[in-house]
């Protein structure tokens, strides 16, 4: 029997009536129901400062080797991003930057793409405006390739996100149609290049047997109820 695959689910918000954040905790119930394990990753409970490289060289902050392990460990991501201004919001970006950084003389993060090389990645957004945050796709594709990134052709958008909610916090239709679809591609490319490719971490990759380090995320990341 296949085992299930963990996906990690990276909402680019933190505030506390995020809509985004409710969107990925809607996805991660899908994401349960069609067979994955998912995780939402809370980056408020994270102390990553703003990328310098003098501050890097340094020391990477703990934190950021946390990310590293984190992001290493699932095979699959779903980014779900608000738009600010065309784009998605620089939390995304800074926290992208660090874990692609490489840590200096270190047994596995040397490799500045070890945690992020290989990952089949959606991507969802949601915003109050009636295209749902859709500009913010194209940057963030951009971001997800140049990381090394398969990225799923489905996507989704949920415009009107103050509105997409039920009472439950549950995706009204059409858009809990949408999502599922998206995690559905998500989870074909995740078991289809799952059988071909090393995923960062695995005992059993070849050319690398060394678990990713950095410390534990207790609290930091909560797995779909
Ligand atoms: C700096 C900034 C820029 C924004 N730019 C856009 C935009 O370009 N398009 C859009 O639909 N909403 C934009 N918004 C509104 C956000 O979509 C809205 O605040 C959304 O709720 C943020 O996501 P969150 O609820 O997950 O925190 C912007 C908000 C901020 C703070």
């Amino acid at each position: 029997m296949l085992e299930a695959m963990n996906l990690l689910i990276i909402p680019g918000s933190t505030r506390r009536a995020s809509l985004n954040r409710q969107l990925a905790r809607a996805a991660a119930r899908l994401a349960a129901a069609a067979g994955l394990e998912p995780t939402v990753l809370e980056l408020s409970v994270f102390d990553v400062p703003l990328y310098d490289a003098d501050l890097e060289a340094n020391g990477t902050p703990t934190d950021v080797l946390t990310l590293k392990a984190l992001f290493a460990a699932a095979p699959g991501w779903l980014v779900v991003s608000p738009e600010y201004n065309g784009s998605y919001p620089p939390l995304l970006k800074n926290v992208f930057d660090w874990v692609s950084s490489p840590v200096r003389g270190h047994p596995v993060w040397a490799d500045g793409a070890r945690a992020t090389r290989g990952k089949v990645v959606g991507v969802l957004s949601a915003s109050p405006g009636a295209v749902g945050g859709l500009r913010a796709h194209t940057p963030l594709l951009h971001l997800l390739w140049t990381l090394g990134c398969w990225v799923s052709p489905a996507a989704w958008a949920v415009g009107r996100a103050h509105e997409a909610f039920d009472a439950h916090g549950q995706l009204r239709e059409p858009d809990a149609t949408a999502v599922r679809r998206v995690i559905e591609s998500l989870a074909h490319a995740m078991w289809g290049l799952g059988s071909s490719q090393a995923v960062p971490g695995s005992s059993t990759a070849p050319g690398g047997s060394s678990e990713p380090t950095g410390g534990s995320a207790t609290g930091a990341a909560s797995s779909a109820p």
